[in-house]
């Protein structure tokens, strides 16, 4: 039976040693709820001490008389940073990460019929020896109970833990998905309690019995029984740990497309009775970095992710469930990604369990970033790998560990360990760690590196054999971009633009160099960091989306590579102001069609195909627009000849892109022999440009685009001055769950224009007020930034109807309705 415990804890910033006792009076802790953060903070211009205190939590369990003669499992999914466990005053365990659960067996510690005090001294200081501190870091670390808090009470022999490996026979092809004709699945088991209650040579009466199903399916079948005294207690490993296999026949594969997942319940019998069961959520698949490339299920798939830091706007790492699904569900279907890097440290088993379900592979790492510490802290870092490991196996999503700290210098010694212990917890998986050294030690079975080449006018990344030290090995690029262009949803059009860019510049090459395994992009949003990084005000501006992962216009190169949505958007909102000499520059059509007509004031300019796109090792690449004027000039202007028209027409075109000063010397001769040839004076030149593509006076010019697959319109976009504008929103779930704990959603408010796109410069506030079961996070007047901007809503801990209501400065509320159920 498992209870979880993240409701009614008391909370104080301030940990005293008094917390521990029964007759402590905690009236002036605050009641909180789990998951937690020690301290909210604000937006940005905050400083990191803010959460680096040691403070105290403090809850009341109590233990029914009849658990007597049960074990108690407490486990605590994750404490930043540093956490010692106290139950009715006696120290009960110390835990020294932030970044992965510990459980504690809390059986003798407890009075049985009785409340019990459970504390937690929390310290989330970074003067703490143990990673990722020491040194710098890029990101905050907050602090606080910031994942679930649960107790298992089982049998005094218990299944402690399980690995599931397996193992696959010959493949086919059953309507597009594959399947395997016979598997295996192979389970490590660990079990507790053994020699303590029963007595090693006594195994006899106890069995693991093994079902089976596919996830969805009502039965299960039983596919092993085995009496203990049967099985070998494996070597070598650790104690007590049983391996035995069974067959699970045809099986459909886990794949990015299809990721089926399949239910493995392993019980373990004593006499015939169920002592203890697990149920297990695996998944069928062949992951392989090779020498040339990543293989799913024997096919070359090119990674195409992003870096996802576990952070969120006020409340730092502390979100429930569906905070952590939502943003792998963006992830893979907003921005059409196929993997993750969970930089720098494991992440929440909700996101990582929703990435197993929608198919979205991830490469985990240890946490650490930089710094290499003293012995205690590298010991600390290897136990890091065994919890990261052990916790995390079974995920099929999974497909690399990361064993170095994040772009630490070569340190053999230190990762010969940890590449070592990590491939006997998971013969199945292989390792990498992630650099920015070229040719450095590999230790580990990939050569993943931090690929900072790119600056723009140059090639989007490096070739292989310029940077790994064996090119027998595989080789992945674990970020690209990230500070060398920081940019906000509110810079100016062409830097956002060049944003865009350089995230497809890199991505282009990737797809380019067949032996790439791919890339992971620095990084999905924008994240607070510390005072040596970022603008200033404590944000990194490196993401493609912003903190309320909302995207920004390099968000786009990523959406238009899936075809699940139509996409199609324009980089630019034609305003020809926003450019030095109202020069127009490059402006690029981003879609996932077939092809794009565009339109000016209803007349057809030109239809654009992806082959028109310089990028052409993408799928889905950013065309650029070279027309503005299409046959205007040949209709409007009936004495003039064709040739003529045309010439004018490119010239037009290519000084509405780069200006009169900046043509080049071809452009120039050409403009000369065109006014001498056709007898134009620079006045009437001047008289035709403004009259076929100048945007002053007159008529505003209205910009149509469509696109079109199969034939068929599949999305329309309009692009014309701004007449109105109003507030739109975006929830992330309106039916919410009180199950463990709160629950909470996110909402996306931006301002929008009459042609429903969003205003770059609207820095419009909004006030949030909330009616029934739910309060705001955060503060309750928010401004936009970059015409975006959001808020979350958590529930109260009642059911009921409840209302968001979102007041903008200018215009009218959006009501938000909420179901809470319980
Ligand atoms: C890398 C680092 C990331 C982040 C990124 C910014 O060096 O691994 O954590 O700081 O740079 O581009």
């Amino acid at each position: 039976m498992r209870v979880y415990l993240d409701n009614d804890w008391k909370f104080a910033e301030k940990f005293t040693e008094d917390m521990v006792k029964a007759d402590y009076d905690d009236k002036a802790m605050t009641a909180v709820r789990i998951p937690h953060t020690v301290k909210e903070t604000p937006f940005h211009y905050f400083d990191e001490s803010i959460y680096q205190m040691v403070s105290g939590y403090r809850k009341l369990l109590s233990v029914p008389a009849d658990w007597q003669g049960k074990k108690l499992l407490l486990t605590f999914d994750a404490v930043g940073h540093d956490a010692t466990l106290f139950i009715n005053g006696i120290k009960a365990a110390e835990h020294h990460t932030g970044y992965t659960a510990f459980t504690t067996d809390i059986t003798d510690h407890v009075k049985y019929g009785e409340d019990n005090v459970i504390t937690v001294k929390c310290d989330s200081r970074e003067s703490l020896n143990t990673p990722p501190f020491g040194f710098v870091i890029d990101y905050m670390t907050y602090g606080g109970i910031y994942r679930d808090v649960y107790l298992d009470v089982k049998e005094n022999v218990f299944l402690k833990d399980i690995f599931i490996k397996t193992k696959l026979a010959e493949k086919y092809d059953d309507e597009g998905i594959q399947r395997v004709k016979s598997s295996q699945i192979i389970s490590d088991v660990m079990i507790e309690g053994l020699s303590e209650v029963i007595g090693t040579d006594s195994f006899d009466e106890l069995a693991i019995r093994q079902f089976f199903r596919k996830t969805g399916d009502a039965a299960y079948r039983v596919i092993a029984e085995n009496k203990l005294s049967e099985l070998d207690p494996k070597e070598g490993v650790r104690e007590n740990i049983f391996e035995f296999s069974a067959l699970s026949g045809d099986v459909e594969l886990w794949d990015i497309d299809n990721p089926a997942l399949y239910e493995v319940k392993t019980e373990l019998l004593k006499d015939g009775d169920v002592l203890d069961v697990i149920e297990t959520k695996i998944g069928f698949r062949r992951a392989q970095f090779k020498m040339n490339g990543f293989y799913l299920n024997g096919k070359k798939l090119k990674l195409r992710g992003l870096n996802r830091h576990q952070s969120y706007p006020y409340v730092g790492y502390a979100m429930p469930r569906s905070m952590q699904e939502r943003d792998a569900d963006i992830l893979k279907n907003e921005l059409g990604l196929n993997a993750v890097r969970t930089s720098h440290y494991p992440q929440s088993q909700y996101f990582i369990d929703r990435c197993d379900e929608i198919g979205l592979l991830v490469f985990t790492e240890i946490p650490g970033w930089q710094h290499i510490g003293d012995d205690d802290w590298k010991n600390q870092a290897v136990e890091n790998v065994r919890e990261m490991v052990t916790q995390y196996r079974n995920h099929p999503s999974i497909i690399l560990w990361g064993v170095r700290i994040n772009e630490s210098v070569d340190d053999d010694d230190f990762y010969t360990r940890t590449n070592e212990l990590c491939h006997k917890l998971d013969p199945t998986r292989q390792t990498g760690g992630v650099r920015y050294l070229k040719k450095s030690s590999l230790l580990e079975d990939v050569y993943t590196y931090n690929d900072f080449s790119h600056n723009g006018p140059n090639k989007g990344c490096d070739k292989k054999s310029d940077v790994t030290s064996d090119m027998d090995k595989p080789y992945l690029i674990s970020e690209y971009n990230g500070h060398m262009f920081p940019t906000k949803a509110f810079d100016w059009e062409e830097h956002r633009l060049e944003h865009l860019r350089r995230h497809a510049n890199v991505l282009d090459e990737v797809a380019k160099q067949t032996d790439i395994s791919g890339s992971f992009g620095w990084c999905m949003f924008d994240y607070n960091t510390h005072k040596d990084f970022g603008s200033g005000d404590r944000i990194c501006y490196h993401g493609v989306m912003d903190m309320f992962r909302n995207p920004k216009l390099a968000a786009a190169i990523y959406e238009i590579q899936q075809d699940e949505h139509p996409v199609l958007k324009i980089t630019s909102s034609m305003d020809i102001g926003e450019h030095p000499g109202s020069v127009r520059g490059d402006v690029y059509i981003l879609s996932n069609a077939d092809s794009v007509k565009m339109y000016k004031n209803g007349r057809f300019l030109k239809e654009y195909f992806m082959k028109d796109s310089p990028y052409q090792n993408l799928k889905h690449g950013p065309i650029l627009i070279d027309d503005y004027i299409g046959d205007a000039i040949i209709e409007g202007e009936p004495d003039m000849g064709r040739k003529e028209a045309e010439d004018l027409k490119s010239l037009f075109n290519e000084v509405s892109k780069v200006g009169l000063n900046s043509l080049s010397k071809k452009m120039l001769a050409k403009a000369s022999f065109v006014s001498v040839k056709y007898r134009i004076s620079l006045n009437d030149a001047v008289a035709l440009y403004n009259k076929y593509i100048g945007d002053w006076g007159g008529e505003s010019t209205e910009f149509k685009f469509e696109a079109i697959k199969d034939g068929e319109v599949i999305k329309e976009l309009v692009v014309s001055p701004i007449t109105s504008h109003k507030l739109e929103t975006e929830v992330s779930n309106t039916t919410l769950k009180e199950e463990n704990t709160y629950d909470v959603a996110a909402v996306r408010i931006t301002d929008i224009d009459n042609n429903g796109l969003v205003l770059p410069y609207s820095n419009e506030s909004v006030s949030l007020s909330t009616v029934g079961p739910i309060e705001v996070i955060g503060p309750n007047i928010i401004s936009l930034q970059g015409g975006m901007g959001g808020t979350y809503v958590k529930t109260t801990g009642k059911a009921g109807d409840a209302k968001l209501i979102i007041t903008p400065q200018y215009g009218e509320s959006i009501e938000i309705k909420f179901n809470v159920t319980k």
